[in-house]
């Protein structure tokens, strides 16, 4: 299959850390489809061999282990190539395909890797150029929009350039491994799934936590908060496929169709419900992995005295007849203790113990980072001298039964971007966002935005390095249980 892949915003931040790398990856794991050709495009004024160079300095920037040779990055340069574009301008767009017209190859993937309010543009402009034919897929970046109803213009411009399917939006959590086998865990055995339900679980833990803070991006996080950042996209497409139905098959729509029902059943928030339900911080100066750390408001580009949140945690609820009366609590931070992804299914105690001690209930933990893997926390019988009481009852010991992805499959394994990149190449929509769950999505978050506007003062302090403000804690000890780091 020969192919164009076109990055706009091709000396942007996300396409020399994320996606030139994930390509490279790609090419270097033998999985880039033979016969094809990356052009970067962007405002610069630039040549092929300078955007190389530029590029080279920093792959080599990346871990020792991704880091390109300079044999490796001789070949995989060649394929890229760069023509600088100004996007407001149709000749530039009319020069662009006659470049995609050289090749005509079978697909051309178009990846707007740029600032979402520059969508609408872009896309009338590949229609007007005749850039829209069948053959041509176009990647939107996260976040698409700022709030619902720039949510909604985006797509509508989106929709009137190019069919759904022509359209993948991008969330690479979905891509991420782990994800995957949250799907496989579920509708590939039969253990868990008849255990999922408001029977068996007694609340469910989604956190996205990270060390970072906001690096060089202080002016795009402080307009963006930690809720439109993480919570809206990364955070609600986990529970989706935690909490969806079994699709009826691996078709995209199938499981789209499920992840919508999901977010459709989401309890809303009102005024009251997001004063008592959702927790918002900012970050102060702390230590983080044993190095000191700035605070926010003393961070680059930040704004002094800005109220934007970079740590929400809340409490949801699916309402249907699986999850009626089950807690969701999503938790996500910048510079919190550790960077550190898990969904954690905690399951209700047994009914009776015949056990000493305190029941321990059972809990699956899905690792999405740093290690990706499951865990699986039970009680069990040491059956060594001691482990009884007077009565001669065993007491039970936790033990968990683990299971590392990079060990049980140590080769072809690839990153989110990688293999977000890859479908896209392939056209396959799974796990790509629908227009209309993206919007849903901005509809439940919205009264939460709308609440935090009129309390512009509301947001708690907490110290880099740590789980967020006690708030955070309270939220879900009120109901009477604990984070993981809790436990
Ligand atoms: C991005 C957010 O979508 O995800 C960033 O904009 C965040 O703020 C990043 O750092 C986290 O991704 P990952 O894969 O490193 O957990």
């Amino acid at each position: 299959m020969s192919f164009d892949l076109v990055f706009f915003g091709g000396t942007g931040d996300l396409t020399w850390r994320k996606l030139m790398p994930a390509l490279f990856q790609a090419w270097r794991h033998g999985k880039l489809p033979a016969g094809g050709r990356i052009l970067a495009v962007a405002r610069d004024q630039r040549d092929d061999a300078s955007y190389r160079d530029w590029l080279k300095d920093r792959l080599q920037a990346a871990d020792t282990a991704k880091r390109p040779t300079d044999e490796e990055f001789e070949q995989f340069s060649q394929l890229v190539h760069y023509r600088p574009m100004d996007l407001s301008k149709p000749d530039d767009y009319q020069r662009l395909k006659r470049w995609l017209d050289e090749r005509n190859a079978d697909t051309a993937v178009i990846y707007l890797a740029t600032s979402p309010h520059l969508f609408p543009v872009i896309c009338t402009q590949l229609g007007a150029a005749g850039l829209n034919h069948d053959r041509v897929r176009v990647v939107l970046e996260k976040p698409l929009g700022h709030d619902l109803a720039s949510a909604q213009e985006i797509n509508r411009v989106v929709r009137s350039v190019f069919s759904e399917r022509q359209a993948f939006r991008i969330d690479h959590y979905l891509g991420k491994p782990s994800v995957q086998n949250l799907m496989a865990l579920r509708f590939g055995n039969v253990l868990f799934e008849p255990l999922w339900r408001r029977e068996s679980i007694a609340n469910i833990q989604i956190t996205l936590a990270e060390s970072l803070g906001v690096g060089t991006r202080g002016d795009f996080y402080d307009r963006t908060g930690a809720l439109r950042d993480m919570i809206q996209n990364h955070a609600l497409q986990l529970l989706t496929m935690v909490a969806m139905e079994p699709p009826s098959s691996a078709d995209a729509d199938a499981i789209r169709d499920e992840k919508l029902k999901v977010l459709r059943s989401l309890k809303p928030f009102d005024a009251v419900s997001v004063a008592r339900d959702v927790v918002r911080g900012q970050y102060r100066a702390g230590t983080v992995e044993g190095q000191p750390v700035k605070g926010y408001l003393e961070e680059d580009k930040v704004p002094a005295g800005s109220a934007t949140e970079t740590f929400v945690a809340l409490r949801c609820e699916v309402q249907n007849w699986r999850w009626a009366g089950v807690p969701f609590y999503l938790r996500t931070g910048k510079r919190l203790a550790s960077r550190h992804a898990e969904i954690v299914v905690n399951f209700r105690p047994t009914p009776h113990s015949i056990f000493p001690g305190a029941a321990r209930p059972n809990k699956l933990v899905i690792k999405l980072q740093p290690e990706d893997g499951l865990e699986l926390h039970l009680l069990a019988a040491k059956g060594s001298v001691g482990s009884t009481d007077a009565s001669g009852a065993e007491k039970l010991s936790p033990v968990s039964l683990d299971l590392d992805f990079d060990k049980a499959f140590p080769t072809d394994r690839v990153g989110a971007y990688e293999r977000m990149l890859l479908d896209a190449l392939a056209g396959r929509l799974n796990l790509f966002v629908r227009s209309d769950e993206q919007e849903q999505a901005w509809r439940w978050v919205e009264p939460i935005l709308e609440a935090w506007q009129q309390d512009p003062h509301g947001v708690r302090t907490y110290t880099a390095g740590t789980w967020g403000p006690p708030a955070a804690s309270a939220l879900v000890a009120r109901d009477g249980f604990t984070w993981p780091e809790e436990a």
